[in-house]
């Protein structure tokens, strides 16, 4: 009997976001209907990248990956836009290269992470004891020291972790980052998970990053 092979599926970030903000939305309503718990609704929220605000009302921070720390000029523009639609002009580039906004009022969270997804970015797992925001070294794809451009690699990493089941619930926080070479400007070596690119000459001389 033959082996059925394999189809490698490519999985829908987009969709996947798309659900999550409808059952976002829904927690939302249901927590300020007080029908969930407060303990309840900060594991929801956190895990969508949204932190809670300590000044009183129902302000909240959201933070916002951007995977090996790129950002086109599309979503550069609606940061932008978000900063003075939805916060107070200006947010935080993070040192995990997330962009973060403020004062964002709860109700017009979802409509805040719909446009991110439209450009894809998400903010799912930015907080909480998720797999954070996966890192690359700042030159990362334009750096004439590297020993090839990681960005690929943590992108994939990105991708593989985001919504995994096995990262909902973590014991903490879990950081992973990537260098191109061993000057290690992607702080591969201290952080939970780091990769540092090397090279290795072969046989016939010819040199294999
Ligand atoms: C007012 C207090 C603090 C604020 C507002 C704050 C804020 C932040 C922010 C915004 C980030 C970046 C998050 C991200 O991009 O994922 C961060 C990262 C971090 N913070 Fe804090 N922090 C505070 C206190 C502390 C303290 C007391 C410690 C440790 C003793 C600490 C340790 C760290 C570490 C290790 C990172 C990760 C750095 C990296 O991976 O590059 N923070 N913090
Ligand atoms: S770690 Fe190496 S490749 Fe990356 S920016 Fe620094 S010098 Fe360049």
């Amino acid at each position: 009997m033959g082996i059925a092979p394999v189809i490698a599926q490519t999985r829908s970030l987009y969709k996947e976001q798309q659900a999550d903000i409808e059952r976002f939305e829904v927690a939302i309503a249901q927590y300020l209907a007080g029908e969930i718990e407060e303990d309840v609704f900060r594991v929801i929220r956190l895990n969508n990248g949204v932190y809670g605000q300590r000044q009183g009302g129902t302000n909240q921070m959201v933070r916002i990956k951007l995977p090996a720390g790129t950002i086109t000029p599309e979503q550069l523009e609606l940061m932008a836009k978000l900063s003075t639609e939805y916060s107070r002009g200006w947010g935080h580039i993070t040192t995990r290269q997330n962009i973060q906004f403020h004062f964002v009022e709860l109700t017009k969270m979802p409509a805040l992470l719909r446009e991110i997804a439209e450009v894809g970015l998400t903010s799912r797992e930015a907080c909480g004891d998720t797999v954070r925001n996966v890192m690359a070294c700042h030159l990362a794809g334009a750096c004439p020291h590297e020993k090839l451009d990681v960005t690929p690699w943590a992108e994939a990493t990105f991708r593989h972790f985001v919504r995994n089941p096995l990262g909902q619930r973590l014991p903490r926080k879990f950081k992973v980052n990537f260098s191109g070479c061993s000057t290690d400007c992607g702080q591969a070596m201290f952080n939970d998970f780091g990769v540092v690119a090397t090279s290795r000459t072969n046989e016939d001389g010819t040199v294999e990053p």
